[in-house]
């Protein structure tokens, strides 16, 4: 497969920093990821033809950072279609898990670089034990791509910012198809009864990406917050995915204390960190959102300022101090709008900071040391 790259992609083109340009061209390199992938309510993938999955029967990934997250995303999508699937970090994967491996892992190693040595030390390990692998990547000659039985390539175009945006969102679009395609292949268990309406929605997402581009509350309530003492965000199921990657975000580009709970654990803990000075982002994507919306009221009875993230209506913006819209859709895309509204929070906090947005210090675009 040939990727064109236009060489202008690789400026700024007009805006301020490569993050922003890359969150905002977000609804292009989806429309790339998913590009031929769809036809006829059904999920196409180049290199493999029906049938090429029907020997899984567990699925690992292995992943670092926001890769891990978009991991993460695929795991809970396998695990609601009844396929086993567990989200590794890669650092912790060969000493702890390659003994779980058989002839009929499937191994996916998640990475936007390809060039990982974390990852790639799990890839490796995977392969040893036999594992048949899989790489998700955008970067094609990539060491991953060169060295896993198969690529997918998920064609974002070129990523300079450090923090992670458009690449997270491709990726889990692509592991969305791939959990699909897993699903039509295996045969104990049948591809999601509503798989040709969640696959329309797919197909409109670039435009509500769009729509969550346009909107502005997210400047607003980054400014509302910024110079609070921590930002919580929290989420279930797929959201919790999300409110991890936010928080991550958040802080590798402002510095603040972020963290990203499952909804249902704040409770057990985190709870005690909870203060009127630290506000809770709670995301809902329309799927058992009366438990979150439980676990955000929680947190508002001990003076937590709420910012909710739901489409218009949803019952969570009674209850909302401030509130971040995005589209009505299948909730297997909408934490995916969610993470936008979320990039557009920790963009502009780490703009009213006065951060190096593109370079954030200590970290690295790609960590080529274990
Ligand atoms: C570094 C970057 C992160 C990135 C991670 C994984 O730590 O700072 O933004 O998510 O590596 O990178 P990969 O290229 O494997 O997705």
């Amino acid at each position: 497969e040939r990727i064109d790259w236009d060489p202008e992609d690789a400026g700024k083109g007009g805006y301020e920093h490569y993050m922003l340009k890359e969150i905002n061209t977000q609804p292009n390199a989806l429309t790339n990821t998913i590009e031929g992938r769809v036809q006829d309510g059904e999920v196409t993938l180049e290199d493999f033809p029906e049938g090429t999955f029907e020997d899984v029967d567990d699925v690992q990934f292995v992943a670092c950072g926001t890769s891990y997250h978009a991991a993460l995303y695929g795991q809970q999508l396998l695990n609601q279609t009844g396929i086993r699937a567990q989200a590794f970090r890669a650092s912790e994967y060969v000493d702890s898990a390659t003994g779980s491996i058989t002839e009929n892992t499937l191994v996916i190693a998640v990475t936007q670089s390809g060039e990982t040595a974390d990852t790639l030390g799990a890839l490796r390990g995977a392969k040893e034990r036999g594992a048949r692998t899989v790489t998700v990547t955008n970067v094609m000659g990539s060491t991953a791509a060169r060295e896993a039985d198969d690529a997918l390539f998920i064609r974002a175009g070129p990523e300079i910012g450090v923090a992670a945006t458009k690449t997270f969102s491709s990726q889990a679009v692509m592991l969305s198809l791939l959990s699909l395609r897993l699903a039509e292949d295996i045969e104990a268990v049948s591809a999601p009864d509503d798989q040709a309406e969640l696959l329309r929605e797919l197909q409109k997402l670039p435009e509500y990406v769009q729509t969550v581009l346009d909107s502005t509350a997210a400047k607003r309530i980054a400014s509302r917050y910024t110079g609070s003492e921590a930002f919580f965000f929290i989420g279930r199921g797929l959201n919790n995915a999300v409110a991890k990657e936010g928080a991550l975000k958040f802080k590798e580009i402002t510095y603040e204390h972020a963290e990203g709970f499952a909804s249902g654990e704040l409770k057990h803990g985190p709870l005690a960190l909870v203060t009127p000075d630290t506000p809770v982002f709670a995301l809902f994507n329309g799927d058992k959102d009366r438990k979150t919306l439980q676990n955000a009221e929680e947190a508002q009875a001990r003076g937590a300022p709420i910012v909710s993230v739901a489409h218009a209506d949803h019952p969570a913006e009674k209850i909302s101090d401030d509130f971040l819209e995005i589209p009505n859709t299948h909730s297997m895309w909408s934490g995916l709008l969610a993470n936008v509204q979320l990039q557009l929070v920790s963009y502009y906090a780490a703009k009213n900071l006065g951060r190096p947005i593109d370079k954030p210090r200590n970290l690295a675009k790609s960590v080529t040391v274990e």
